[in-house]
């Protein structure tokens, strides 16, 4: 009998006690994906005709992903034969599907090793295959329910209103042959919005689509009756219901992509929905205040001493930086946004709120904001512990940092950028990766800061052209650089920079000074190239540091910065590959930037900056 065991997961349980209740339904979130069901028993032997066609079947299927999002497909034949199938949610793109499956072809066979049968859950997907066929086959047996960590106050009529629309759109994705075994939709609760989302895999028939659906209704009421959300994952069929619209890709792009021209065009009512913001909280103080993570500028003033040098962290790029203390004892660190001039009060704020719905351990917290008159303020988390060039590049400080803290805070990084690109919803490109954006917690954590600066000041996301380049030379991708063209790819590349500069404890521009060639990321592929690697080492990391794990990373630090941003990984595989050894990494192309014209212009804005919370940008325009 094969025998299932669920998921051990990280569970990001977010300690928050700020006075946010209704936006921050986000932040007690879910433990993260993925989500599995391993067969255990006998499994299948290492290099086995079984292996192999799985491994076919399983490359296959991205690629497959980018243009279908549901399909089934078998490899080889019996008794070695292979049966898979996958899904994503209908509501996401078809990059989104095809990173997505990307991402769990990978997990799939690191979670479930050895096993005959697996299905994994990403945040948008699911991958499922079996020696056994199952097409057609309704199977809720195991099903895996996951639930927000916030209760709701009424639970019986809460429940009732989930189970009645749970329901409805069941019989709408089951027995409405356009619908395509999915539907979503809202339903009004007190005075808020549940959202919810059904889909079958397309392989049933209606009835059994219906029959999975109403099992899995049942399943996870009985277990999170008294959740804020849940989701339940089932072979054959998903479900998921929220406080908050999870589901709807194209208003959110409707929203963020155009900030300028959302007046009275139905987007502004939709986004009004999903934040509920009244107008009157730009008055400052109102009885509803509590509810909303608007700080009026009287306690801002009071929190810094009315912005007094001496609570000032920093300067930067957007203005400076000041530290300051809340009536209740919190401290924030908190950005004064200096020219923002390109958005007015209802468009910035409405950025805001969206890059405030944003959770992750990984992202320093956007707790609160500020707009009245003239000023734009942003409220963050305050980390005592400063930024990572501060430790980076200070050669004591340095030595704090063992290869183990390095490791983990490469994989944090990668992390946090990989929601930002995939699991955000808002797909977010920093555009300005580098150590001083990276901030460390008590423990060392790193915590990205500034991320969505670029939606804030242009208004706008996603893979463009853009007139400002906003960036710092180093570690900007050529493409980038050059043309103005910025994708997720931009970001790896900066990624990879970063990397790099962790584990030799050097700065990528400035390193010619040293060394008399360009930069340390032409320097890295020329040593690797001539399998001189090890020489990057930072010496004081040879007592922490295995030589082959050190050059694994290097090597993922050179595929981020190859030249041509096609060849560079999604930071989806970034991740795979830094948690598993046995992943096969391919040869790495030439970096960018091999002339070395950019490499200067690093040092000038963080060597001696001290600041925490702190920003640096040029702004620089495309040639
Ligand atoms: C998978 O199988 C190999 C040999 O076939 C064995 O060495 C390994 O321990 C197995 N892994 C697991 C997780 O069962
Ligand atoms: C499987 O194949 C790889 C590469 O051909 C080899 O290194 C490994 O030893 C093989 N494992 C077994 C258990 O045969
Ligand atoms: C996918 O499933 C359907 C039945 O639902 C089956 O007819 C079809 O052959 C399967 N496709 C492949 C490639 O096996
Ligand atoms: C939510 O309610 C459940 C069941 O009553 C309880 O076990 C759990 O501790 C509650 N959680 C919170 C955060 O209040
Ligand atoms: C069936 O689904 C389509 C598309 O989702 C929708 O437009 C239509 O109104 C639905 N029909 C019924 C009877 O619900
Ligand atoms: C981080 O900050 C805390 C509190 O200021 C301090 O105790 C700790 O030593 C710092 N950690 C490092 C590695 O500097
Ligand atoms: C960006 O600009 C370049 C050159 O001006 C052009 O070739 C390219 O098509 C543009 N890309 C987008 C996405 O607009």
């Amino acid at each position: 009998m094969v025998n299932f065991s669920s998921v051990p997961k990280t569970i990001s349980l977010f300690l928050f006690c700020f006075l946010i209740t209704l936006l921050f339904d986000l932040a007690y979130a879910d433990p993260d994906p993925p989500y599995k069901l391993c067969s255990d028993g006998r499994g299948y032997v290492e290099n086995s005709t079984f292996q192999k066609n799985l491994q076919s079947l399983l490359n296959s299927l991205p690629s497959i992903a980018s243009v279908s999002k549901l399909y089934n497909t078998s490899a080889g034949i019996e008794p070695d034969r292979i049966y898979g199938l996958y899904m994503c949610l209908n509501y996401v793109t078809n990059e989104i599907c095809h990173n997505c499956i990307n991402t769990a072809h990978l997990d799939i066979v690191r979670i479930c090793p050895n096993s005959t049968e697996a299905v994994v859950w990403e945040e948008t997907c699911q991958l499922r295959y079996s020696n056994v066929k199952f097409y057609g086959e309704l199977n809720v047996a195991d099903n895996i329910v996951s639930a927000n960590k916030k209760n709701v106050s009424d639970t019986k009529k809460f429940e009732n209103t989930v189970r009645e629309k749970l329901r409805e759109l069941a019989k709408q994705a089951a027995y409405n042959a356009s619908a395509k075994m999915y539907a979503t939709g809202d339903v009004q609760y007190e005075d808020k919005v549940i959202y919810a989302l059904v889909q079958c895999t397309g392989d049933l028939s209606g009835d059994d689509c219906d029959k999975c659906l109403r099992h899995a209704i049942e399943d996870v009421l009985r277990k999170y009756y008294f959740s804020i959300g849940a989701r339940l994952m089932s072979r054959s069929c998903y479900l998921r219901y929220e406080l908050y619209g999870f589901y709807n890709g194209a208003t959110e792009a409707s929203i963020s992509r155009s900030p300028n021209n959302n007046k009275g065009d139905g987007s502004s009512e939709i986004l009004r929905q999903h934040v509920s913001f009244p107008d009157r909280s730009f008055q400052g103080r109102n009885p509803e205040a509590e509810e909303y993570p608007y700080i009026s500028l009287a306690s801002i003033h009071a929190a810094t001493n009315k912005f007094s040098d001496s609570s000032k962290l920093g300067e930067g790029g957007f203005g400076p930086v000041y530290k300051g203390v809340l009536s209740d004892g919190k401290e924030v660190a908190i950005k004064r946004l200096s020219s923002c001039s390109e958005q007015g009060s209802v468009e910035f704020t409405n950025e805001v709120r969206l890059l405030m719905k944003l959770q992750h351990k990984n992202l320093v917290q956007l707790l609160g904001f500020c707009v009245e008159g003239e000023e734009k303020l942003l409220v963050y988390e305050y980390l005592p512990n400063s930024s990572l060039n501060l430790f980076l590049f200070d050669s004591e400080k340095r030595a704090q940092l063992d290869w183990s803290r390095r490791v983990n805070i490469i994989s944090g990084i990668a992390r946090g950028i990989l929601y930002l690109h995939e699991d955000s919803r808002l797909q977010i490109i920093h555009r300005d990766l580098k150590a001083s954006n990276v901030l460390l917690d008590d423990d060392m954590n790193p915590k990205i800061s500034d991320f969505g600066m670029a939606r804030i000041f242009a208004g706008s996301e996603g893979q463009a052209n853009t007139t400002t380049v906003v960036g710092t030379y180093g570690y900007m991708a050529p493409e980038y650089a050059m043309e103005g063209v910025y994708s997720v790819k931009s970001d790896v590349y900066g990624f990879g920079v970063l990397l790099l500069e962790i584990i030799t404890g050097r700065r990528n521009a400035g390193f010619h000074q040293i060394k008399r060639v360009p930069s340390l990321v032409t320097y890295a592929w020329k040593l690797w190239h001539d399998r001189k690697g090890l020489e990057l080492l930072d010496p004081l990391l040879l007592d922490s540091c295995d030589s082959n794990e050190f050059l694994r990373y290097l090597h993922i630090g050179l595929l981020c910065v190859q030249e041509d941003a096609y060849d560079r990984p999604t930071m989806s595989s970034v991740v795979v590959m830094l948690k598993s050894e046995t992943v096969t990494l391919s040869q790495p192309e030439k970096p960018a930037f091999t002339t070395g014209i950019f490499a200067d212009h690093y040092t000038e804005t963080d060597a001696s900056s001290n600041s925490v919370n702190g920003l640096t940008v040029s702004n620089v325009m495309p040639r």
